[in-house]
């Protein structure tokens, strides 16, 4: 270990999605405090619970510290209390990046981060930023919170660095360690001492940009690339569905060519793919140029929710199906599979629509917080299958659970299951997306 790297005493501000388990792996090798401003967040911590489920009881309370008295013995220490991380020389920021109603950038977490971290920072301190941004983010609005609160002067006093993140909520075989990392520094030195601080935990190596407007960028079209490839799969099962020809079957023929890109129609939601496109088209247009591929896509993915209720009506009527007052039942309420969160899912906008052509919605999903669902969309779900005959099931989210089911136990006897996720074997799925 170099004299750097023995002296680190990391900060991670913000313990959500991404800060906990860049915290918890870090806490393996060096002293960690974890701060957050949600306390009910960090009393659950310190009863070594994870409601993201990204981090297990087990490996949490393995690395945890009851109290901060030794300041350098490595371990994980989480607190709301702010002067916890006056201690720290390395602050990681991991706090969210949303947009609001009107689909426009809002960085008030990061700014609020970087005044936490500006009131207690010192000469040679190193402060990383890990959300994800557009382009100038770090270097042209959060270095001047910093300098404005400490009164120190940037790349003279101290340092910053920006490595985005890219894990996957869920999904426990890309986890933090065995995913890639872009790094980057203001200065070449401490480009290097950013990229040297991850390689101590990263197995899957390091990525040094050359800049940090580069690695901002890098991240922010991971994203959009993303959400530009499944709209164009979108815009296909709408044009096939006018058609009356299966786009799974397609997709499924079309996949046999080498370089056939294997994406899949859906719902885009969560804190990610639909929201970062929408920070790099901000940017463009504060330029003078219109994204506009980048919010075709975004325009298209934001449609699927009314496409799909509409694609329901639709088979209930060649499956002579009533519509009205029909009996429904909706799987999954998450924005991916097998993971809680709930944070901008566009099932929602299904199930509005479905109700909006008169039918009775009822939300199963196992995986929901129930009362987080009622906060946040003021919609009454179930962790439970209620015991009822529904007159359509639709598949919504892939949660491996839903492919147990029994779908002639959950229908009347001639109700019919629409596969959004196109994962359903039963000869009662009559139509996907
Ligand atoms: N969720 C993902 O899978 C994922 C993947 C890659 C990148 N990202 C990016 O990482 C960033 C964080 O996302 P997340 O999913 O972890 O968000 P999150 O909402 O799960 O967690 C953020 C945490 O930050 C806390 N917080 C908010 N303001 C704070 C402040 N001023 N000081 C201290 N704590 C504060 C919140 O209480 C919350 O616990 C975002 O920019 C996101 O786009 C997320």
């Amino acid at each position: 270990m170099n004299e750097f790297l023995k002296k680190c005493n990391i900060a991670v501000i913000g313990l959500g999605y991404v800060g906990l388990p860049l915290a918890r792996l870090f806490a393996t090798k060096y002293p960690v405090v974890g701060f957050d401003i949600d306390t009910t967040r960090i009393t659950a911590l310190i009863n070594g619970s994870d409601s993201t489920n990204e981090v297990s009881d087990s490996l949490l309370k393995g690395v945890l510290k009851i109290a901060n008295v030794d300041k350098e013995a490595k371990g994980l220490y989480c607190s709301s209390t702010p002067s916890e991380i006056s201690n720290c020389n390395v602050f990681i920021i991991t706090v969210p990046t949303p947009v609001d109603q009107n689909n426009r950038v809002v960085l008030t977490p990061l700014v609020k981060a970087s005044e936490t971290v500006g009131n207690v920072l010192k000469k040679g301190d190193l402060v990383i930023y890990e959300s994800t941004v557009y382009p100038g983010v770090t270097e042209d609005e959060c270095v001047p919170v910093l300098e404005r609160v400490s009164g120190l002067i940037f790349n003279k006093d101290f340092f910053v660095g920006y490595s985005p993140e890219r894990i996957n909520p869920g999904d426990k075989v890309h986890s933090i360690e065995h995913i890639l990392k872009v790094t980057s520094g203001s200065t070449p030195e401490i480009a290097t001492q950013v990229d040297d601080l991850y390689k101590t935990i990263i197995t899957a190596g390091t990525h040094k940009a050359p800049s940090i407007k580069v690695a901002e960028a890098s991240k922010v079209i991971e994203n959009s690339q993303r959400d530009i490839n499944i709209a164009f799969m979108n815009e296909l099962a709408k044009i096939f569905g006018l058609m009356n020809i299966d786009t799974q079957a397609v997709l499924e023929a079309a996949a046999t060519k080498w370089n056939f890109l294997p994406f899949t129609p859906g719902l885009v939601g969560g804190h990610c793919i639909g929201v970062d496109p929408y920070y790099l088209a901000q940017k463009a247009q504060e330029l003078g140029y219109n994204p506009g591929i980048i919010l075709a896509g975004r325009r298209m993915n934001d449609s699927m929710g009314a496409y799909v209720a509409s694609d329901v009506v639709k088979m209930m009527l060649t499956e002579d199906v009533p519509v009205k007052n029909a009996k429904v039942l909706v799987l999954g309420i998450t924005f991916k599979e097998n993971c809680p969160d709930i944070r901008n899912t566009k099932v929602v906008d299904v199930i509005r629509s479905l109700q909006e052509y008169g039918m009775q919605v009822d939300v199963y999903d196992p995986w929901a917080n129930t009362n987080d669902v009622l906060n946040e969309y003021q919609l009454e779900i179930s962790n439970t299958l209620l015991s009822k005959k529904y007159d359509t099931i639709i598949l919504t989210v892939a949660h491996s659970s839903f492919l147990m089911l029994n779908f002639d136990d959950l229908l009347s006897e001639c109700g019919v299951v629409y596969d959004v996720k196109g994962v359903l074997k039963s000869n009662r799925v009559k139509a996907s997306l």
